[in-house]
């Protein structure tokens, strides 16, 4: 498996907002977005295009267009907040969508809806904001898998060495893309310093 780090200036800065215990969900939800589509950019750089003939107002020039079907499937909730600028950037994206919810106590994830378009073709997006323990993205791409997808690649905004390397067991085929790894877990399988729980602070749950 392999991990890639989106190191530059504008994700750092945009990160900095959404770990900020005082940015409230408007200008959160906003600041995922635009992280998201930094993401998506890097992690899409291996899809299929084909050359093209394009007219210029001033002459014909070689030009390349994407030639593969893209698929992403956004974890419930949180990855939800990461849907829009892929469905932006990708108008013809077949969504597919997973809810997942961790127990408060055992922070084990449990399935509780799947519905997923056939993705044997597709290029395929995990969206996942936190990688935590792993367990809840390791549990999507096997679902992924089961609807057809040859391979599977993951966003996550902020991902730990625990769960990259949990994910790296069950999927050594899957590469990941993500804004920061981060120190680790506490106790409650919270990522340190992480920026609390997404799916609370994209919808004002708290
Ligand atoms: C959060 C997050 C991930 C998961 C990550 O979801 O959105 O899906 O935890 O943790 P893991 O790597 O340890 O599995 P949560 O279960 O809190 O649900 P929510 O998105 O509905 O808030
Ligand atoms: N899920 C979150 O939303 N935040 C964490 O820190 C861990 C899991």
């Amino acid at each position: 498996m392999a991990l890639h780090l989106v190191d530059h200036p504008l994700a750092a800065h945009l990160l900095a907002d959404l770990r900020d215990r005082d940015t409230t969900p408007d200008t959160f939800r906003r600041r995922a977005r635009d992280l998201t589509m930094a993401l998506v950019f890097e992690a899409t750089r291996a899809i299929r295009t084909r050359p093209v003939s394009v007219e210029t107002p001033l002459e014909t020039t070689e030009g390349r267009r994407i030639d593969q079907a893209i698929a992403a499937v956004p974890v419930l909730r949180a990855g939800l907040g990461m849907l829009e600028p892929v469905t932006l950037m990708f108008p013809e994206v077949r969504v597919g969508y997973i809810g997942l919810e961790r127990n408060e106590e055992t922070a084990i994830a449990r399935i509780y809806y799947r519905k997923l378009p056939p993705l044997d073709d597709a290029f395929c997006l995990c969206l996942d904001p936190m990688l935590a323990t792993g367990g809840s993205a390791a549990q999507a791409i096997h679902y992924m898998k089961e609807a057809g997808a040859k391979s599977v690649t993951m966003l996550a905004i902020v991902a730990t060495p625990e769960g990259v390397a949990h994910l790296g067991r069950e999927h050594p085929d899957v590469d990941v893309f993500t804004a920061s790894l981060d120190r680790g877990l506490n106790d409650r399988k919270y990522i340190l310093p992480g920026l609390g729980d997404f799916g609370d602070r994209l919808y004002g749950t708290f």
